[in-house]
């Protein structure tokens, strides 16, 4: 299937390692000019050299409004913008009573109004073009609760909803917005949770951890032309851990 990506720009963020960069390559991989982002310019660097993306823009997503510049800088650079993906560093862990007012701030930061504040400089990008495609990578969290995760659980549930209330008002206009939600999936951010065998088997119905490429594959056909008739959709590539959702 041709997916038709080639020449389209793309910005993606949090990138340099795990899912975002699986999903930096596959995009490459199909031709599409994609640029980079992740906190410091020398990763940056390095992993653009290493996968041959056009470029980075460097920006921590914790700091106010770095997400609508990096967008905005893309598009004066770029006089297009095709494919906005957002994503970041996942959250610290907490139960409710240890999560203090600070992180609830810095969590919201990184996690929504990075989105928000990328959307708002995306979308207008992508009404002219007549044509958009954003995708969000959030979490399983954000239909059935993690243990200990009580950010990203509360904060991306509420994700789903807003991105269905935007994709409400672009869906006539070429632009599709979609929730890619990933279960257990083999980076450096689930292996540092030094998780059994035993244990995977135990919490995922296929038996083992999902390979950042697999999501990508997703990432990669919703990103495309062809995925034209799909938004609003929270979609979970986790081997089947959440059922009946
Ligand atoms: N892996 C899983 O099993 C799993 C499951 C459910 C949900 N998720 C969610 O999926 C997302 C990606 O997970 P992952 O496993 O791919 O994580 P990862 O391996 O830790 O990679 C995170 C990426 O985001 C960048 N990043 C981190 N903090 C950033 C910040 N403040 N500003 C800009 N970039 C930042 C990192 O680059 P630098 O280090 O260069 O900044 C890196 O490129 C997370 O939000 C996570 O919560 C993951």
């Amino acid at each position: 299937m041709d997916l038709q990506l080639k020449g389209k720009k793309a910005l993606i963020f949090g990138s340099t390692g795990g899912i975002g960069l699986s999903i930096a390559k596959s995009l490459i991989s199909e031709g599409a000019d994609v640029y980079i982002n992740g906190r410091t310019e020398d990763k940056c660097a390095r992993i653009c050299d290493e996968i041959k993306a056009k470029g980075f823009y460097a920006g921590d997503l914790t700091e106010k409004g770095i997400a609508k510049e990096i967008t905005e800088l893309f598009i004066k650079d770029n006089g297009a913008l095709d494919i906005l993906v957002t994503n970041t560093g996942g959250p610290k862990k907490g139960n409710f009573l240890d999560v203090d007012t600070e992180q609830w701030n810095t969590d919201f930061q990184s996690l929504w109004l990075s989105v928000v504040d990328s959307l708002h400089a995306a979308l207008p990008q992508m009404e002219k073009q007549n044509f958009g495609r954003v995708l969000l990578v959030t979490s399983l969290a954000a239909k059935e609760p993690l243990p200990g995760l009580t950010t990203s659980n509360g904060l991306r549930a509420g994700l789903a909803g807003l991105v269905r209330s935007i994709s409400n008002e672009y869906a006539s206009k070429g632009i599709t917005l979609n929730l890619i939600l990933p279960g257990y999936t083999n980076t450096e951010r689930l292996q540092a949770l030094n998780l059994s065998e035993e244990k995977i088997k135990e919490l995922v119905p296929a038996g083992r951890l999902g390979e950042p490429e697999e999501l990508a594959d997703l990432a990669t056909f919703l990103a495309s032309p062809r995925a034209a008739y799909i938004t609003a959709q929270s979609i979970a590539i986790d081997g089947g851990v959440l059922r009946g959702h």
